[in-house]
């Protein structure tokens, strides 16, 4: 989180700390053009809603630090699991026929909570090394069944997968590749599905089908022979908390089917109870992937960790040895990592024994209608998600649907109002995003949407006097 509101740290530590931070830390997905000069706010405690800065502000946590502590912050069961775990047994190597109680516990817990044939698990570090793993054993996959052109994945602009290298090249947000590099001989990205800026006078299920006959096209151009995978966000996150139209997993699923291309579902962001379900893939959407990929909510944040979920079909080919001698050689020194792996039996536990999905589906829909009240203020011109996962969409005008300018800033004028008010959400761009912890109830949900009409009042306040509106 940088705002326009950081300054430095008022006490000796903290000083301190901001100092070390702004001097040597290599902050991710930071504008330095702010960072030079105002550093970064320290955040140094957290429970349960809420988290805390060095100043010892208090803030409601409107993002779950970043989409992932589902279950809430200071869960001590989880931290004191994970302390027995790292004193007994923190670490030992997975490689070579060695395993790990917490590691067997998960992945047969996974196993069971994830559609039927998903019954086996490939750990990583994240969501990032998730996908990256993905594409490689998916491309081994084909390679033993004697298709080595099957190497293309298919993704869509907007998509976030990660910043690994292959993760980053699945990855469709234009602006996060800005002068880097990408592996374009292996990822083709079709159109995302964008309700709201979708061609006008495109009806939602017109806009199904010219989404579906994109995919048909594209397939027919690069021959199926050369398509592995289809990967796909079920809600598209980052680029924009984008709903597809009615009926589209499903109808992109089955023309994937049809020519022998694996759909992979990136549930780093929607698994784990974000949109009412463990896995939102069959429960939501309707779709039965033959690869999961989760992360974040798989632990709440409490330890690093992801999922590849993998079919019995893929694995029937995975398990065999490809040659003598030869061996499933794709791995990393943490996957399983039996700290990680208790963190996220807790979390399960915890997700489970509070009904924490069935406070989603009970409180999400309220959270969305309430946040549909904010429509009336004059930059607001979409708001959209499901259940805990949402966004704002900041225009210049709501009948074009022209965008600010640029350096107007509008997701961190709105961002950075909340935040003087007490909660922290996150701009994107000109959007900005509310993914919180799954244990909001409605009070909370009501002190939010209060905060955030005063914060949209003053951007608008705020953006006539700069001459933006
Ligand atoms: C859908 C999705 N996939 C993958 C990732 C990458 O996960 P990580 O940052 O853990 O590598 C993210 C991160 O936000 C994500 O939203």
């Amino acid at each position: 989180m940088t705002t326009a509101t950081s300054t430095p740290p008022q006490t000796l530590d903290a000083q301190s700390l901001w100092q070390k931070d702004k001097d040597h830390f290599i902050h991710p997905f930071t504008d330095f053009s702010l960072f030079h000069d105002k550093g970064c706010d320290l955040i140094t405690d957290s429970d349960g809603i809420y988290v805390e800065d060095a100043y010892g502000n208090r803030f409601i946590d409107g993002i779950a630090g970043l989409w992932c502590v589902n279950v809430g912050h200071g869960r001590a069961e989880i931290g004191q699991a994970m302390a027995e775990q790292a004193t007994r047994m923190a670490y030992f190597s997975t490689f070579n026929n060695l395993s790990n109680a917490p590691a067997a516990e998960l992945a047969a817990k996974l196993a069971e909570l994830a559609p039927t044939n998903l019954n086996h698990v490939f750990f990583s570090c994240g969501g990032s090394t998730a996908n990256d793993a993905t594409v490689r054993l998916v491309h081994y996959y084909f390679n033993r069944l004697g298709k080595p052109n099957k190497k293309r994945i298919l993704s869509r602009h907007n998509a976030y997968h990660g910043t690994t290298y292959l993760a980053a090249s699945l990855t469709g947000i234009e602006s996060n590749n800005w002068d880097f590099d990408t592996l374009d001989h292996l990822v083709t990205h079709l159109s995302e599905a964008n309700l709201y800026r979708r061609p006008q006078g495109m009806s939602e299920a017109e806009y199904c089908d010219h989404l579906v006959a994109e995919l048909e096209e594209t397939i027919e151009r690069i021959g199926a022979e050369n398509i592995a995978a289809f990967i796909a966000e079920p809600i598209m996150g980052a680029g924009g908390v984008l709903v597809a139209p009615r009926g589209y997993h499903a109808r992109m699923q089955a023309v994937c089917r049809a020519h022998e291309i694996l759909y992979i579902a990136d549930e780093v962001v929607t698994g784990f109870g974000r949109l009412g379900h463990v896995f939102a893939s069959e429960a939501v959407f309707d779709t039965r992937p033959d690869i999961i990929n989760c992360a974040k909510g798989l632990s709440s944040g409490y330890a690093p960790l992801g999922a590849t979920l993998i079919s019995d079909e893929i694995y029937a080919v995975l398990g065999t040895p490809q040659r003598k001698g030869g061996v499933l050689s794709t791995g990393f020194t943490y996957s399983g990592h039996p700290v990680s792996c208790v963190a996220a039996l807790k979390n399960i536990e915890i997700i489970e024994r509070e009904g924490i999905c069935a406070n989603v589906r009970e409180v999400g829909p309220y959270l969305e209608r309430q946040l549909e009240t904010l429509s009336h203020h004059d930059t607001v011109g979409d708001v959209r998600g499901s259940h805990f996962m949402l966004a704002i969409e900041n225009v210049a005008d709501k009948t074009s649907k022209e965008l600010l300018p640029v350096e107007a800033r509008v997701g961190d004028r709105v961002a950075a109002e909340a935040q003087k008010r007490g909660l922290i959400i996150r701009p994107v761009g000109h959007l900005n995003i509310i993914s919180p912890p799954l244990i909001w109830d409605r009070d909370v949900v009501d002190r939010v949407v209060s905060i955030l009409d005063e914060a949209f009042a003053a951007t608008t306040a705020s953006l006539r006097k700069d001459g933006y509106l």
